[in-house]
């Protein structure tokens, strides 16, 4: 069952044998491991290393294991160190000696560096699909709200007016950026480490640039040493990962805020809510809290490995073996932040009414005031001055600002006349210069 041993002269103790094996979580990878296998050994044959008839048995082989497992004939468990273990062996089982030969200018280091890298770009694949849906959902809620205008904020006080449309199309920027982060760390990773082997080739001729072009990489990689000991695509694709579930809890912070009774600007759809125990009133936002609940876990994801990776000497060792757990939890759990917010979306209600009377609580319209006095000859610092004061004037009497008369406008200078309520009606504003972008 062990892919070595003959160097050994006592048996490896169980404590062991159980802590070193990875079979537990790297069998997710035996659909690439079979893909990698048959590359491989297609190559040896060409290369003339293996025999025609020898490499059809092997790739056979390989392809009645991936079917079995597929169809669960075959279950990946027993006492082997790891899935390349698991399907060696397996091979050997069923077609003799023959399977053997497959492993030749080959080693698990190289095997189980194109291994993550295969699975890591299809990994790139789903995720940009599924940041693109949400993307697609954000855009939908804005497009059924589209008259809704609410206060924008800068230090959580209210700052001046925006639509609520706009507003999400923030977060679609923010997602589209991360789908170019993923593109971009795709093309970076796009190279084949197989047949580095250990870490340093093989006295075969063999065809690296054969295998790279038959799982659909780019290239080779350029060093043989760089092929078996990079891990630096899964820190870069857990970075991305942990700048989408900050994004995501951004997102999911504001919907929180907003489905507050304080605010009381959206209500999460009961699909996406639970309830509590003892308080029979209460409906929690726990989908938007539990995603940003696990941000705190894919930064934890992408730390973990960013310290195993520290100091660790050329070339392969075995505490890169950790990076599996790492990886296949910061990609499972940001997919599935990524979907339930997608799903949970288009069950939100927004309260346009709520948002348009805190849109008129908090002098949102001082800074087009401002701006009315600048068109009116008055410098923009003096103007802010003056409009300042008009605030606290406004605020000692309990007014809007659109409350004020013209008389009492007045007092704070000779400038105003009726236009002024036009330039300051927050509708309007929305009208006026680069403000029409966010209709
Ligand atoms: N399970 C190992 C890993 O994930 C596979 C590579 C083993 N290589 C070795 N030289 N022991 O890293």
């Amino acid at each position: 069952m062990k892919l070595w041993g003959g160097r050994f002269k006592n048996s490896e103790s169980k404590i062991m044998e159980s802590f070193n094996s990875s079979l537990s979580f790297d069998k997710t990878l035996y659909k690439e491991d079979i893909s990698g296998s048959i590359a491989h050994c297609s190559m040896l044959s060409k290369c003339k290393i293996l025999k025609e008839e020898e490499a059809d048995l092997i790739i056979k082989g390989l392809k009645g294991i991936l079917s079995d497992i597929e169809s669960d004939k075959l279950p990946i468990t027993g006492d082997y160190e790891d899935i390349h273990s698991f399907i060696e062996s397996n091979l050997i089982k069923r077609i003799g000696d023959v399977g053997k030969k497959l492993h030749t200018a080959r080693s698990r280091n190289d095997q189980v560096a194109v291994d993550m890298k295969l699975y890591a770009k299809s990994k790139c694949d789903e995720v940009i699909e599924n940041l693109h849906n949400l993307t697609i959902s954000l855009k939908n809620l804005g497009d059924k709200y589209n008259d809704a205008v609410m206060p924008g904020y800068t230090h959580l006080q209210r700052a001046q007016v925006i639509t609520f449309k706009y507003h999400l199309l923030c977060y679609v920027s923010m997602f589209e950026r991360d789908i170019k982060r993923i593109r971009n760390a795709k093309e970076i990773l796009d190279e084949s480490p197989l047949g580095c082997c250990a870490l340093a080739g093989t006295t075969y001729d063999i065809d690296r640039e054969f295998t790279a072009k038959k799982l659909g990489f780019k290239k080779a990689v350029d060093n043989f040493l760089d092929g078996v000991s990079d891990r630096d695509y899964l820190l870069e694709l857990m970075s991305d990962f942990s700048i989408i579930m900050m994004h995501l809890s951004r997102l999911c912070e504001e919907i929180i805020l907003w489905s507050s009774k304080e605010f009381s600007f959206i209500e999460i759809g009961d699909e996406f809510s639970t309830g509590s125990s003892i308080m029979p009133q209460k409906k929690n936002p726990d989908a938007a809290e539990l995603i940003r609940g696990k941000t705190g876990r894919v930064y934890g994801d992408l730390i973990s490995l960013l310290t195993t990776m520290k100091a660790l000497p050329l070339a392969y060792n075995k505490d890169m073996q950790e990076d599996k757990e790492a990886f296949f939890d910061c990609v499972d759990t940001t997919l599935s932040c990524i979907k339930v917010m997608a799903e949970m979306l288009p069950t939100v209600k927004v309260k346009k009414e709520n948002m348009k009377s805190a849109v008129k609580k908090g002098f949102l319209n001082a800074t087009e005031l401002a701006d009315y006095l600048v068109l009116k000859g008055v410098p923009f610092r003096d103007a802010h001055g003056i409009v300042g004061r008009i605030v606290l004037y406004c605020e000692d009497n309990d007014k809007s600002i659109e409350e004020l008369s013209l008389e009492e406008l007045k007092m704070f200078g000779d400038y105003f006349d009726l236009s002024v309520y036009d330039y300051i009606d927050y509708d309007k504003t929305l009208l006026r210069g680069i403000k029409k972008e966010m209709i």
